[in-house]
């Protein structure tokens, strides 16, 4: 690539998913990794030796001194908003991890400065980038299933200890009401939702979600508490039924047999009913964060959008808090929005 396009990124936060950036950073081409910040000192001087950058202890010295064209902001949720604010109020190109932020209003706030200073922001919806959905979002637009009806969710497994400011919502779930709008081209008419603190009384470490589009339901379990970890999805139309498996990036796809009529008897109920064609689709295993990299880079050098658009960032802030509204009231939530 020439060198005048070359990017100069930094990584703010090299906690246990900011090191993957700045991994993931110093492997792409067309970028130069000019520095990292983290409060931990110890941590994000070892982070910038072993990637042979600069290392900051604030932020705001690393942006203005080595002033790189992009960021990724990898700290606590509840830091998103004032750390992605300072840096694109400084003209900077954001990818600011999943939630985008944690309230509503701060995800507006943001959209708007972004789009007033003309840089990216893109909100880290990992799971948009996964070679499985990307697939799957192509037979389901080109009717491969037909008409949908449902979509059931698991994401669950023991909690990460890492995690200190979030509930299993905003940092589970998140992934999947995005996932599930974006797959169905749609937002919910109505969120239905319950939840609680089962093995940490500080924060919701359990929730199931359903979500009404009217003529289709879908449904998330995520917790914190399930002792396997699990990231499943599975889809059902007219035409077929698929099962994906997230992280080995599997997807299987059922279509019936000729069912119609009455089997004479169990022989024909089992050769009708009871082996479907399956086809099984195995990827290459490419590494979501890594797309997710260069699909911003892509955007920033050439002004272009990136698969998630910020507006599909604040939109996943608005149904992760309607879901925990409807925890919270033990009651459905109506959607307003769009
Ligand atoms: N996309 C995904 O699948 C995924 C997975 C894990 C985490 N995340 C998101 O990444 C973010 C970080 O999560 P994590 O698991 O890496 O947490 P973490 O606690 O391991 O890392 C956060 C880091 O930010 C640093 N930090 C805190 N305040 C700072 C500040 N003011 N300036 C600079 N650094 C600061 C901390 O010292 C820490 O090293 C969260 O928003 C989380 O939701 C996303």
């Amino acid at each position: 690539m020439n060198n005048s396009k070359v990017l100069k990124v930094a990584v703010i936060g090299v906690g246990a998913m900011g090191r993957n950036h700045v991994r993931s950073y110093s492997s792409l081409h067309g970028v130069r990794l000019v520095g990292v910040a983290d409060v931990n000192e110890k941590q994000g001087r070892k982070i910038a030796k072993s990637y042979h950058t600069r290392f900051y202890t604030r932020y705001l010295d690393l942006i203005e001194t080595e002033k790189p064209q992009a960021v990724s902001i990898v700290v606590p949720t509840s830091l998103h908003y004032q750390v992605s604010m300072d840096c694109i109020k400084r003209g900077i190109s954001v990818l600011v991890e999943k939630p985008l932020t944690s309230t509503i209003g701060e995800a507006k706030k943001l959209v708007c400065e972004a789009k007033k200073r003309k840089v990216v922001l893109l909100a880290g919806h990992i799971e948009r980038y996964n070679p499985v959905i990307v697939k799957l979002q192509k037979l389901i637009n080109s009717g491969e299933f037909g008409d949908i009806l449902s979509i059931v969710v698991k994401r669950v497994g023991l909690y990460p200890p890492r995690i200190s400011d979030v509930n299993v919502v905003t940092d589970l779930a998140v992934h999947d009401l995005d996932i599930i709008c974006s797959l169905l081209g749609k937002t919910p008419s109505k969120i239905y939702a319950r939840g609680g603190k089962v093995l940490n009384n500080k924060r919701i470490d359990h929730a199931e979600i359903f979500l009404d589009f009217n003529r289709l339901s879908c449904f998330i379990q995520v917790n914190w508490i399930t002792p396997v970890k699990i990231r499943t999805l599975s889809i059902t139309g007219k035409k077929g039924y698929a099962e994906i498996d997230y992280v080995a990036q599997k997807l299987d796809i059922y279509k019936s047999n000729n069912n119609t009529g009455q089997p004479a008897g169990f022989q024909e109920f089992l050769s009708k009913f009871g082996s479907p064609r399956k086809e099984q689709i195995r990827l290459k295993g490419e590494e979501p964060l890594r797309l997710e990299l260069e699909d911003f880079i892509q955007a920033v050098l050439l002004k272009r959008p990136t698969l998630v658009t910020p507006e599909e960032g604040v939109r996943a802030v608005i149904l992760s808090q309607a879901v925990l509204k409807s925890i919270t009231k033990n009651k459905p939530i109506i959607l307003k929005y769009p």
